[in-house]
C-alpha cells in the first residue's frame, strides 16, 4: 500500500492538532460519504491493520475492526496482554518491528501521547489514536459527522458540553473550534476541566476561525438555544478518581430534562458508554431528542474515513 501524506510518508492520526483544518473538513466529508453509502470497492485490499487495545472498548474497537474489514483490509487484534511490551520490550522497538509488517496500527493506550508518538516515529505504518489519556481524536470525527448529518453544516453550530474535560472534550474542542462561527460552551467540574495547554490551543483555533471556546466550572446561566447538549461518562473507561469526594463535585453536572430543556430544540449527544442516573438521566438518554446511538454508529464511518485517509 502506498502512503498519502504527500511526502512519501504514511499519515498518522495521533492528535487533531497535527491535522490542518482543510484535512479535518475532508475527513468529516469522507465520513459522511461513508455514512451515505458512497463507498467504491475495497480501497484497503491487501493492507494489514493491527488493532491494539490495552483498555476496554465496545464502540471504537468494533468500529475500527469492522471498518478495516469493510474497506478490504485484514486485521490482527491484540489485547492488553498480548505484546512483549508487557515483558519489557520498548515501545520504540515494538514500532520498528510492527512497521515492517503492518500498514496501520489502531491503538488505545493507557499512557500519555508519548507512547503513540513513539509508535508513530517511523514512516511505513500509520498510527491511529483510538483514545489516549489526553485525546480521543476519532471520537471527535464521529461527533462532527453526527452534527454534519443532523444539521447539514458545522459552521455556526453551538454545542453545550457538560462533564469532565476528558479525552472526548479535548478532541471536540480541538475539532469544533476550527469551523467559523461555532460556539463550544464547556461546563466542567472544578479541577476536572480541559487540559490547560489544550484550552489555549483550542481558543487559538477559535480566534483564527471566528469561533468560541468558553469553559466554566458551574451550571449557572446555561447558554440558551444551543443546537446540541453533550455529556460523557463520569469515569472514563471506568477509571477511579483519586479524590474520594469527586461525586459531590460532579453531581450538579448531571444532564437531566431541565438541562436539556434549557435549549428546547437541542439534540442530545453522548460518546457512550453511559451510566443512566449518573451523568445523564434515562429520560434524556432514551428520549426522543437523543441521537447518541446514531453518534455511536457514526464511529464506524469515521473509522472508515480515518483508515482510508491514513493508509490508502
Ligand atoms: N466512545 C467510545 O470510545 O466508546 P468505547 O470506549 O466503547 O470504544
Amino acid at each position: 500500500m502506498g502512503g498519502t501524506a504527500g511526502n512519501g510518508l504514511r499519515r498518522h492520526l495521533i492528535s487533531l492538532s497535527d491535522v490542518d483544518t482543510a484535512e479535518l473538513g475532508r475527513l468529516v466529508r469522507m465520513s459522511v460519504g461513508f455514512a451515505e453509502g458512497h463507498r467504491r470497492g475495497e480501497p484497503l485490499s491487501g493492507a494489514v491493520v493491527g488493532i491494539y487495545f490495552r483498555k476496554t472498548s465496545t464502540r471504537t474497537r468494533t468500529a475500527f475492526s469492522t471498518a478495516a474489514l469493510r474497506l478490504g483490509a485484514r486485521i490482527i487484534s491484540y489485547g492488553p496482554d498480548d505484546l512483549q511490551l508487557n515483558t519489557g520490550e520498548t515501545i520504540e522497538d515494538t514500532a520498528k518491528v510492527m512497521s515492517r509488517m503492518l500498514d496501520g496500527l489502531v491503538a488505545r493506550t493507557t499512557g500519555t501521547m508519548r507512547e503513540l508518538r513513539a509508535l508513530g516515529d517511523q514512516s511505513t505504518m500509520s498510527v491511529i489514536n483510538a483514545m489516549s489519556a489526553l485525546e480521543h481524536p476519532t471520537q471527535a470525527l464521529a461527533d462532527l459527522t453526527t452534527l454534519m448529518r443532523r444539521f447539514g453544516r458545522l459552521e455556526g453550530l453551538r454545542v453545550l458540553y457538560v462533564g469532565e474535560g476528558n479525552s472526548t472534550a479535548v478532541a471536540l474542542a480541538l475539532a469544533l473550534s476550527r469551523f467559523p462561527g461555532t460556539k463550544l460552551y464547556l461546563r466542567t467540574p472544578a479541577g476536572y476541566g480541559l487540559d490547560p495547554e489544550v484550552a489555549v490551543q483550542a481558543k487559538g483555533y477559535a480566534a483564527a476561525s471566528g469561533a468560541l471556546v468558553e469553559e466554566r466550572h458551574d451550571m449557572a446561566e446555561l447558554p440558551r438555544d444551543v443546537d446540541a447538549v453533550y455529556t460523557t461518562r463520569w469515569q472514563t473507561t471506568g477509571t477511579d478518581k483519586p479524590d474520594p469526594n469527586w461525586r459531590e463535585l460532579f453531581a450538579p453536572f448531571q444532564v437531566d430534562q431541565d438541562v436539556l430543556d434549557s435549549s428546547p430544540e437541542a439534540v442530545f449527544l453522548h460518546d457512550l458508554p453511559a451510566h443512566r442516573g449518573e451523568e445523564v438521566t434515562a429520560e434524556v438518554l432514551d428520549g426522543p431528542r437523543s441521537i447518541a446511538f446514531d453518534q455511536a454508529e457514526n464511529k464506524l464511518y469515521s473509522a472508515m474515513a480515518a483508515l482510508e485517509w491514513c493508509i490508502r
